[in-house]
């Protein structure tokens, strides 16, 4: 199969503020205060900014748009002004979702547009430049490889080619060099979790992880007799019903010291949910073609890290499944016995995503002894019941990971909330005839859950990120409009960047 088809057409380019091309699009502060290089670029129009913003009630509040098509004086076809509020009190969280506002106001007819990188108080410092490019190519990105039919006028076309105007154009490349890998990476984590199941198995997702080879990243796959010799049993369980053949990635980045021991990303990744035996409702089944976007995290993740040549050693390793029912599928009753000894009582075939991971954690860490161990998963609806859209569930034995990873989320809007982990809750994973059973009751469905994994990390630093409402079908943002976000290749590359670099 040939590589996967770009999912963006956005060219980017570095000029100077001299001779803006396409759409323009600049900022201002509040009470339309603009930059010098915008002043001097709308000295040509007179007050038509001032009497267009008059008639809009644009005073220039952050994330407010004024919109002037073919502004006399401009040989441009649009002037679009992006209001910042304050600009001094902006983090770089705020400056990404700029870049997004700036992306989003271009109509979808142009084809060239020249963003100016300036706020009120001046022009923008390299990193700036670069959250707000990643901001811009983060909203560009929509999943169309599907769509056969293009309406001739009113869609974009099929190249938009993006100028970014600023001080230093040289300087503003080399600072998006270092951030593109990670735009690449969160482009990925979309692209795999939005691909029908049809398209992506387990073998696809395990050849397009493959593909990381190309950045220098070393990729095994162990096939289903490799993973029966492992005795990883309550993975192979989930994958029984499935004619896809169940797979596990690892790949491993060695940007770090020599034998330093690495740290280790883990992610569900079941290609299709159906429930199994334990069927899932017809209605919204045809979501579960995401329940795959822990590794779809994980694939991005290393993707990130190994594109800006991080200074760690990091290891990366996906559950890959798809859980069907069928004549051979896992019965609700059987007891599959794990790679780590301990055996599971299957109660619900829809608990899934546990087995799958448990077998996961193990091996990667008895053989690789990490660091820390971080796990992704679209594991419960309960999360959702719990958090909605806006954070991930985190569960850790750790209180460091807990604070480092709590940051990282605030610093990149990939937000994660802490839930509890106990022996009360433990408990109600104990089973009559195994060790333990995969679901743990009614209540508190998340954490019984995560119950469940912790019992397979013995006493390394470990985190479980529950990612069931973020990763998919979360509401729209300023950075992304698809349905796929991508989540948590960001947090995971800040947590890296902020920590575990030397
Ligand atoms: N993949 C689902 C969880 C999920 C639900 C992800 C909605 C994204 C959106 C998981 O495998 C699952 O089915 N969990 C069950 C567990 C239950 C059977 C104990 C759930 O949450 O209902
Ligand atoms: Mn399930
Ligand atoms: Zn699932």
């Amino acid at each position: 199969m040939p590589d996967a088809p770009k999912s963006d057409a956005l060219t980017l380019s570095f000029t100077s503020f001299t001779r803006p091309r396409g759409v323009l699009v600049t900022f201002c502060g509040e009470n339309l205060k603009f930059g010098p290089a915008t002043q001097k670029t709308l000295a040509a129009v007179g007050d038509l900014v001032r009497r267009a913003a008059a008639a809009d009630r644009f005073t220039g509040k952050n994330g407010a748009i004024l919109n002037i098509v073919a502004p006399a004086g401009l040989n441009l076809p649009r002037l679009i002004v992006v209001g910042t509020g304050k600009d001094a009190e902006l983090t770089g969280r705020d400056v990404v979702k700029l870049g997004g506002i700036a992306m989003g106001a271009v109509p979808a007819v142009a084809a060239e547009a020249t963003i100016f990188a300036e706020f009120g108080s001046g022009a923008l410092k390299g990193d700036q430049i670069a959250d707000l490019v990643l901001g811009a190519r983060l909203r560009a990105y929509s999943f169309d490889r599907y769509k056969t039919k293009r309406k001739e006028e009113d869609e974009r076309p099929k190249k938009v080619q993006l100028h970014f105007a600023c001080a230093n154009p040289a300087a503003a490349e080399k600072s998006w060099a270092e951030v593109a890998g990670t735009a690449d990476g969160v482009v990925l984590a979309r692209d795999l979790v939005n691909e029908p199941a049809n398209v992506l198995y387990p073998g696809e997702l395990a050849r397009r992880a493959s593909a990381l080879t190309k950045l220098g990243v070393g990729v095994e796959v162990l096939d289903v007799a490799a993973m029966k010799k492992l005795g990883m049993n309550a993975l192979l369980g989930v994958g029984q019903g499935s004619v896809h053949e169940s797979k596990v990635v690892v790949m491993r980045w060695n940007g770090g010291k020599r034998g330093v021991e690495p740290v280790a990303f883990i992610g569900k990744g079941v290609c299709f949910d159906s429930g199994g035996l334990s069927i899932k409702p017809a209605q919204g089944m045809e979501d579960m073609k995401g329940d795959m976007g822990g590794a779809a995290c994980v694939v991005g993740l290393m993707h990130a890290l190994a594109a800006r040549k991080a200074k760690v050693n990091a290891v990366g390793a996906i559950g890959l499944v798809e859980n069907m029912p069928d004549g051979k599928a896992q019965r609700p009753g059987d007891i599959v016995k794990t790679m780590s000894g301990q055996t599971i009582e299957i109660i619900n075939t829809d608990a899934e995503g546990r087995l799958v991971l448990a077998d996961v954690l193990h091996y990667v860490n008895k053989r690789f002894k990490p660091k820390f161990m971080i796990n992704l998963a679209t594991l419960t609806g309960a999360i959702i019941v719990a958090l909605g859209h806006e954070y991930a569930g985190m569960f850790t034995n750790d209180d460091k990971l807990a604070e480092r990873l709590s940051k990282a989320g605030e610093a990149t809007g990939e937000r994660v909330w802490r839930m509890p982990l106990g022996a009360e809750y433990d408990k109600m994973i104990d089973s009559k005839f195994a060790d333990m059973k995969n679901t743990g009751g009614r209540w508190g469905g998340a954490i019984t859950a995560a119950q469940l994994l912790q019992r397979f990390v013995a006493k390394t630093p470990w985190a479980h990120l529950d990612i069931a409402g973020t990763a998919m079908g979360s509401p729209q943002t300023d950075i992304n409009k698809s349905w796929a976000s991508g989540w948590g290749v960001r947090l995971l590359d800040r947590l890296v960047a902020d920590h575990y670099e030397h």
